[in-house]
């Protein structure tokens, strides 16, 4: 395997994608154990394109018949990781899928696991469903970045653009190959489009109500009129926007409970900025040329399009 963060986490390669190894024996268990249910909801994301976020508006959409006053709202004092599981790495964790099975219905779940490397029992018709978001490639690029380093071992050097952008290109990522990931999940959305609902991050920042009652509607939970009346769909997106979220004290000060199936690192590592374009901040004009023109050839023949540059 290829050494990636040069502090224990070794990357392998695992049908067609660098993953690290911990997560390939997660999806192991979750392919001879895991048994999926009609109801499940499923959050699959490349890492950096807006996990977290998804986290919160699915578990605020949901559940809101429980939490009717915002002031209470369970999102106020737990970071999203707390309220949405991480499945290949709690069941790694666990050595076992039994923390999954033991959860009540609707079961949500978050995961970075590529399409092809779902099990078929998940992505069958009579199984739940997915959500999946994806993000403009040179915005995942320099969040994943800044992830890394803070996840980076104290003592060491921090991991330059340079080292991280090699890595980034070859996919081998949390994840594998960004295009690959976004790929399959495309197809899969384009295949069965009420099994697999494809979001973009861009379009949700211009115009989150519009995807919140899209969200809605996906998941068989569209907003009554009573609820539009008052403003229920305005509600979740100021809950969770990144402003929200990122200023309440459990995601600024809180420390991550490691074991639970969390990903490692502090909850405030998961806001950074939040915005389109940070690129413009960050990366070279030959990056830029670079990632354009990989987005370009892997994406052609596609309807899958973003803002490129050049
Ligand atoms: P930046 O590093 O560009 O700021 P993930 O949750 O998939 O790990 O992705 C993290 C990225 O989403 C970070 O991007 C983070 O700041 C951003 N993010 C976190 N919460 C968000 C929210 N509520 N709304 C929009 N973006 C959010």
């Amino acid at each position: 395997g290829e050494n990636w963060l040069a502090d224990g986490v070794q990357v392998v390669q695992y049908q067609g994608f660098w993953l690290p190894k911990f997560i390939v024996q997660g999806i192991m268990l979750i392919h001879d154990h895991f048994n999926p249910r009609p109801t499940d909801i499923i959050l699959s994301t490349f890492p950096k394109c807006g996990t977290t976020w998804l986290r919160a508006l699915i578990f605020a959409i949901i559940n809101r018949k429980n939490y009717y006053d915002f002031q209470n709202h369970p999102l106020l004092s737990s970071n999203p990781q707390d309220l949405v599981p991480f499945f290949e790495m709690l069941i790694h964790e666990g050595g076992s899928t039994s923390s999954i099975e033991s959860l009540p219905s609707p079961r949500f779940l978050a995961t970075h696991i590529p399409f092809p490397l779902i099990p078929k029992s998940m992505t069958s018709s009579s199984s739940g469903r997915f959500v999946y978001i994806c993000r403009e490639p040179k915005d995942v690029f320099v969040s994943m970045w800044h992830f890394m380093n803070k996840l980076r071992a104290k003592e060491l050097a921090p991991l330059s653009l340079e080292e991280a952008f090699d890595f980034f290109c070859r996919g081998v990522t949390f994840a594998g190959s960004y295009w690959d990931h976004v790929l399959g999940f495309w197809e899969a959305s384009l295949e069965s489009p009420n099994k697999v609902l494809f979001l973009k991050y861009e379009d949700m920042k211009r115009d989150p109500s519009v995807y919140v009652r899209k969200l809605a509607e996906f998941l068989d939970l569209p907003f009554s009129a009573e609820e539009e009346d008052e403003g229920m769909v305005e509600k979740i997106v100021k809950l969770c926007s990144f402003e929200s979220l990122s200023n309440l004290d459990v995601n600024k000060n809180g420390n991550n409970t490691p074991g639970k199936g969390k990903h490692p690192g502090t909850n405030s590592d998961f806001f950074r900025k939040g915005q389109i374009g940070d690129w413009r901040n960050h990366l070279t004009p030959q990056m830029v040329e670079v990632l354009d023109k990989i987005t370009k050839e892997k994406f052609q023949g596609t309807e899958l399009s973003f803002d490129l540059v050049s």
